[in-house]
């Protein structure tokens, strides 16, 4: 495994070693000192032309708690600012001998398109509407051991989402049923070829999961009204506190943040007992130390 910009990269015994490697990575976050000397001597540089909390702090320090070098850089400091193509900037880094480039970028498939440019391993850190697979990795991880026939429900604006996407490939991958839950405007285009089920109706599909995951709604990628009000959306599609209820004691409640507290989830669903909303944002750094471990030190 060189790269990883798609959950198709992997096949399903890489995708279990893994999340099976994570769980020790996950031990060595609870010890007071982080650090492994695997990477020691190799440089991760995390490019970043989105904005982002989550992705780039936990693979900043899964790098540095496997004793790599990691560099940030992002599109305002960068000579992309310049009018820099992203070819140039990509071959640039490459040629100063780095080891991986972790690169978030808002045009879907870049990451991909990279791969042909450099010599470095590329990781994709969510490309566009694409895909974001060290989430749908750190979802799984964090749904737990055995997803085999487990139902996920996924519900939100799937249209402009990389990490449903992801979360699909991968879910279908490891054995779990996936349920997808949008008004129609915001289902992606083909999602009848998708391996899932398909739903417009959040409250039936509730009592039946497993795992109720919630996306953001992305105003930022939104140009046109894809519903009427915030209020409507609210009331057919929003994790409500009324619609806790209707959830199986045992269930789990799941976004991967940035979460629109008081749109796509409640308070009270984001602060759940059955919420692994934090959990998810751990296993982030520990699927990260995976990943960058499979890539650069090997088996
Ligand atoms: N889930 C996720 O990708 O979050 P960030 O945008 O904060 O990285």
């Amino acid at each position: 495994m060189k790269h990883l910009t798609s959950i198709n990269d992997l096949t399903r015994d890489e995708a279990l070693a893994v999340l099976e490697l994570a769980k020790e990575m996950h031990d060595v976050q609870q010890r007071p000192v982080k650090k492994l000397p695997a990477l020691r001597g190799r440089t991760v540089i995390n490019l970043f032309f989105e904005d982002s909390t989550r992705t780039r702090s936990s693979f900043e320090l899964a790098a540095k708690w496997l004793s790599a070098d990691a560099i940030n850089i992002s599109a305002k400091g960068s000579s992309a600012s310049k009018g820099e193509s992203l070819r140039d900037t990509l071959l640039t880094l490459d040629a100063m001998g780095v080891d991986a480039i972790v690169m978030r970028h808002a045009g879907s498939g870049s990451v991909h398109q990279a791969r042909g440019w450099v010599n470095t391993s590329m990781i994709n850190a969510g490309d566009g509407t694409h895909e974001h697979p060290t989430q749908a990795l750190l979802d799984a991880y964090s749904m737990g051991a055995d997803l085999e026939g487990k139902l996920v429900s996924i519900t939100g604006d799937l249209l402009h989402s990389r990490v449903v996407r992801s979360n699909v490939l991968l879910l279908q991958k490891l054995g779990a049923r996936v349920v997808l839950v949008a008004p129609p405007t915001l289902m992606p285009a083909g999602v009848e070829h998708w391996p899932a089920t398909v739903s417009h109706d959040l409250d039936e599909v509730l009592p039946d999961v497993d795992v109720c995951m919630m996306l953001r709604v992305q105003r930022e990628r939104m140009l046109g009204g894809f519903f009427p009000s915030e209020r409507e959306y609210i009331a057919f599609y929003g994790l409500t506190a009324p619609r806790l209820k209707k959830l199986k004691p045992d269930a789990m409640i799941a976004h991967p943040g940035p979460m629109n507290r008081g749109l796509e989830i409640s308070s009270a669903a984001a602060d759940d007992p059955r919420s692994i909303v934090l959990n998810q944002v751990s296993a982030g750094v520990a699927v990260r130390m995976s990943v960058l471990y499979h890539l650069l030190a090997g088996e």
